[in-house]
């Protein structure tokens, strides 16, 4: 408690609030979740005039949750207000896919919208303010959000794929039988889309007799290079037809591992997936927004450097570049 009283607010902003993953997430940073039990918050919340009396509501339950750790909730469909003084940025606000929709079909309605966020951030935002991009096509509205943002140190802009590390790390403990908590360095490469290469050649299983690799004890190379991966690449797809609606309790639950990890560091020898600019590491091309194994201390993330790429690997770390590049041209042709 003393603690928590000696610690300065924190100011949150979450992008479209008034939506299902606003919904989801909203509740759990104000828990104490997403910066940790001891780490006063102050939630800002910004949608659209359509969505402002829903955004309300929201504001209104924060209040009757009465969590200790909330200060203060600005709800407000100003994107100066939103954005003025925030040390993180959660960018969920946009339009979502439906059935049958693919992410370049959300293109051109969300790239816009990022344009313009990113002007509003780079001048009232904190400095040094850690943004992490949800709204898809993610990996490339987080690369025009940095583009037009140019203030920004680049290394604080980033997209979600934790959720597509989580979920690989779900189907591992399923298919083993074992708690998910026992897995652990999996990696996503590349897009937040079904081109994404979900990776196990690194991935260990904590057991009584120490640390053994996943791909031992699976024993199953068929299933590790089809099934598990296609599972991973249509997971978002498999929930909006289970839902008729995109994953919003995941989502939110994973945004909170990204930026926890993020600010207050991951644990020794465990790596986690973050969507990243690419510095040209395992020959992805630089100036991409790109999914890497990274770990993190002091605030700052780091691309994990040195793990072998075998060939069915380099196909498609290549394959999911490529399909970004496709995305960077389209999201420039939509802008101008
Ligand atoms: P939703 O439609 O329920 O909510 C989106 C909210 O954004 C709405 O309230 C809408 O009014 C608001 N909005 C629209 N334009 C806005 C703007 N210019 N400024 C502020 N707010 C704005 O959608 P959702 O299910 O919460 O999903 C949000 C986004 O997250 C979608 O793009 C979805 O595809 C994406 N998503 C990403 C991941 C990931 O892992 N990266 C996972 C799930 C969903
Ligand atoms: C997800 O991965 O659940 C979301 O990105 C939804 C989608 O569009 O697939």
């Amino acid at each position: 408690y003393l603690k928590s009283m000696a610690k300065n607010p924190v100011r949150v902003l979450v992008t479209g609030a008034a939506g299902q993953i606003g919904y989801a997430l909203v509740p759990m940073i104000a828990r104490g979740v997403m910066l940790g039990p001891d780490q006063p918050v102050i939630l800002h919340m910004l949608d659209i005039p359509p969505a402002a009396e829903a955004l309300n509501g929201v504001k209104m339950e924060l209040v009757d949750a009465a969590f200790p750790l909330l200060k203060g909730v600005v709800a407000t469909t100003d994107v100066v207000e939103a954005c003025t003084g925030v040390s993180v940025a959660v960018m969920v606000g946009g339009f979502p896919r439906k059935e049958g929709m693919e992410r370049k079909d959300v293109m051109t309605k969300n790239v816009s919208i990022y344009k313009s966020q990113a002007s509003a951030l780079e001048k009232h935002a904190a400095a040094n303010c850690k943004v992490l991009v949800v709204a898809n096509p993610a990996n490339t509205n987080a690369l025009i959000l940095k583009e037009y943002a140019p203030s920004i140190p680049e290394k604080n802009i980033t997209c979600l794929t934790r959720l597509d590390h989580n979920r690989a790390l779900g189907q591992i403990s399923e298919r083993l039988n074992i708690q998910v908590s026992d897995v652990k360095n999996v990696i996503i490469w590349g897009n937040h889309s079904s081109s994404q290469y979900p990776d196990v050649n690194h991935a260990t299983v904590k057991t009584p007799s120490g640390e053994k690799p996943v791909k031992e004890l699976v024993g199953d190379e068929a299933w590790l290079h089809g099934e598990f991966i296609a599972t991973v690449q249509q997971r978002g797809a498999a929930i909006i037809k289970a839902r008729k609606l995109s994953s919003a309790l995941s989502a939110a639950s994973s945004a909170c591992d990204h930026i926890r990890d993020w600010v207050l560091g991951t644990p020794q020898g465990t790596w986690v997936s973050m969507g990243v600019y690419s510095d040209g590491s395992y020959k992805v091309p630089a100036g991409l927004i790109y999914s890497f194994p990274v770990t993190c201390q002091n605030g700052e993330w780091k691309i994990v450097q040195g793990l072998s790429i075998d060939e069915f690997s380099r196909k498609k770390l290549d394959l999911t570049a490529e399909e970004l590049s496709e995305e960077k041209a389209l999201a420039y042709s939509c802008l101008s």
